[in-house]
């Protein structure tokens, strides 16, 4: 019987393992240790642990997408520090630690993401994390993380985050911004994994789609959470997003349709994962833990 709570920490170990082979856990450069301190705080290695489990599905060896796993969690860790910097949603807390401008200050905040960010993309080209795979593969990874890291992904998605504060979207915008936001990283952490575990077409289009509907319900959890999850719990605090006017699922259609909305979006990314066999059975866990996580 697959055990997801043994299958999350032994892959949570490995990424820990290899990003503090990556970056030195003595320096005392002050933007290392501001990158440290965000990117060791605890994170769930939610997008790291779903590029492994992609490459484990379609039938490759989890090994070769470590390096690649790492990258997008210092993508993911560099969102986080600037999302939470008093010029986008001012958090202080994160990860159950002071936000890094708290800790540091401004400055070394931007650049400790600036760091994060660049680094995710050396370490993404360089001879370690290319292994046996074939230079074409890895410049394919390397466009999937950065277009929806950038401009067309992830960072529209804040644009129209900040940008809709205190005006309110309809049904079709929200799912559109939610999906920018959040849907597209974790989407390129899929197709990272299936396309370095040598998938096929149809398995990497198929586990596009399943990316999908999980990367939206993972929003909507999160503004679930954000109105009724407890701060120690999740390690940052709660009640902001009413508090900022943002644009979330609870505030638009209200909680019990947004936890429905959530569910469906769970069941129907369970059955695109039909045609898998065994193997797939992390990325069917992690769907359900999406909608039940209390972090
Ligand atoms: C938080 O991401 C930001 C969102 C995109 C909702 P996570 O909930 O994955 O945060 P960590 O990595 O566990 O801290
Ligand atoms: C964070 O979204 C998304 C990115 C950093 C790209 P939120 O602002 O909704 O997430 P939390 O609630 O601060 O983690
Ligand atoms: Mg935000
Ligand atoms: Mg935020």
């Amino acid at each position: 019987m697959f055990d997801l709570n043994v299958y999350i920490k032994e892959k949570k170990q490995l990424i820990n393992d290899a990003l503090l082979n990556i970056i030195d856990m003595d320096s005392t450069d002050r933007v290392t240790r501001a990158m440290l301190h965000s990117l060791m705080a605890g994170g769930k290695r939610l997008r790291p642990i779903l590029c492994l489990a992609a490459t484990e599905a379609v039938g490759g060896d989890p090994a070769n997408s470590v390096c690649p796993a790492c990258a997008l969690e210092m993508i993911h860790t560099y969102s986080l520090i600037h999302d939470d910097l008093p010029a986008i949603d001012d958090d202080r807390l994160r990860r159950g630690k002071p936000t890094c401008h708290v800790a540091f200050d401004e400055a070394t905040a931007i650049l400790a993401g600036d760091a994060l960010l660049t680094l995710a993309f050396q370490v993404l080209s360089s001879p370690p994390s290319i292994n046996d795979l074939s230079p074409l593969k890895l410049l394919e990874v390397i466009h999937i993380i950065s277009r929806a890291a950038g401009y067309q992904g992830m960072i529209e998605g804040q644009m129209q985050d900040i940008s809709f504060e205190g005006k309110q979207l309809g049904l079709e915008q929200l799912k559109g911004l939610h999906k920018l936001k959040t849907g597209t990283l974790i989407e390129a952490s899929i197709r990272t994994g299936a396309v370095l575990g040598d998938g096929s077409t149809q398995q990497i289009e198929q586990l596009g789609e399943y990316a999908k509907h999980i990367g939206l319900a993972f929003q909507v959890r999160d503004d679930i959470l954000n109105v009724e999850g407890d701060p120690e719990v999740m390690g940052k605090a709660a009640g902001t997003d009413i508090d900022r006017g943002k644009n979330t699922f609870p505030a638009l259609i209200g909680m019990e349709k947004s936890k429905a909305f959530a569910k469906k979006l769970v069941s129907d990314a369970l059955q695109v994962l039909e045609n898998f066999d065994t193997k797939a059975d992390p990325l069917r866990a992690i769907a359900s833990y999406i909608v039940d996580r209390k972090k």
